[in-house]
C-alpha cells in the first residue's frame, strides 16, 4: 500500500473528506498556521508545519527541498494537495523524486481561470458554468495534465462563498474517490 502525504494550506475539509474514506494518509503537511493542521492533530496524524515567508525573500527552492526530505523521511509515494497554495521548483519533478506523483485539486476548469482567485475570476467574467479540477502538478502553476473533471453551474445568486462551496462539496467527493482508484 502506497504512503500518501497531504498538503494544505486552509480550513482542510478536502483533507477530512479523505480521511473519511480511510484512504492510506501518513502525513499531513501546511505551509502556514491552520484548521488542516488541528484536523491531522484530532487523527493523531504525524503533522509538520513547514512554514514559508511571503512575498520578496521567499527561497521557493530550498523550500522544495525541505518539503522533498520530509517526503523521503515518511517515505511517502503519492501526495495531494488539498488546497495548498505554495509552487514547487523543477527538483520536485525530477524522474527520481515525485514526477506525476502530486495530484492537485483546483476551483475551476482549467485551462480556465488559474490560480488564486480562481472562483472570484469565474464570477466576475460571468461564466455559466464552473466546476473542479484534479490534475497531476508540476512546476507550472495550475498547468500538469487533467485527471478529472466535474462542472458545477454558477448561479445568479452566486457569491464567491456560495459557489466555492458547491464545488468543495463536488471535490469532497470525486477527489478522494479517484486517489482510492490511483492507490
Ligand atoms: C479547494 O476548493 C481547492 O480546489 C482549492 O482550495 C480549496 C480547499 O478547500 N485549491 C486551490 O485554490 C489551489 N489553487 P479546504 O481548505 O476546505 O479543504
Amino acid at each position: 500500500m502506497v504512503n500518501l502525504a497531504v498538503l494544505a494550506s486552509g480550513t482542510g475539509s478536502l483533507f477530512a473528506a479523505m480521511l473519511e474514506q480511510k484512504l492510506p494518509i501518513r502525513l499531513m503537511v501546511t505551509d502556514r498556521p491552520c484548521r488542516a493542521l488541528e484536523i491531522a492533530d484530532e487523527a493523531g496524524l504525524p503533522h509538520v508545519l513547514l512554514p514559508r515567508r511571503f512575498g520578496k525573500g521567499f527561497d521557493r527552492d530550498a523550500y522544495t527541498r525541505e518539503m522533498l526530505a520530509l517526503f523521503r523521511e515518511h517515505h511517502i509515494g503519492l501526495v495531494a494537495m488539498a488546497g495548498f497554495m505554495t509552487v514547487f521548483t523543477p527538483r520536485m519533478f525530477a524522474e527520481d523524486a515525485y514526477r506525476l506523483k502530486i495530484l492537485n485539486t483546483h476551483p475551476s476548469l482549467l485551462p480556465s481561470f488559474k490560480g488564486d482567485h480562481a472562483v472570484k475570476d469565474a464570477i466576475v467574467y460571468g461564466v455559466k458554468t464552473s466546476g473542479c479540477t484534479i490534475h497531476w502538478t508540476t512546476e507550472e502553476l495550475d498547468a500538469g495534465p487533467i485527471i478529472a473533471q466535474e462542472s458545477v453551474k454558477v448561479l445568479p445568486s452566486d457569491t464567491v462563498e456560495s459557489l466555492h462551496e458547491r464545488i468543495k462539496e463536488v471535490e469532497r467527493q470525486l477527489y478522494p474517490a479517484l486517489l482510492k482508484t490511483l492507490i
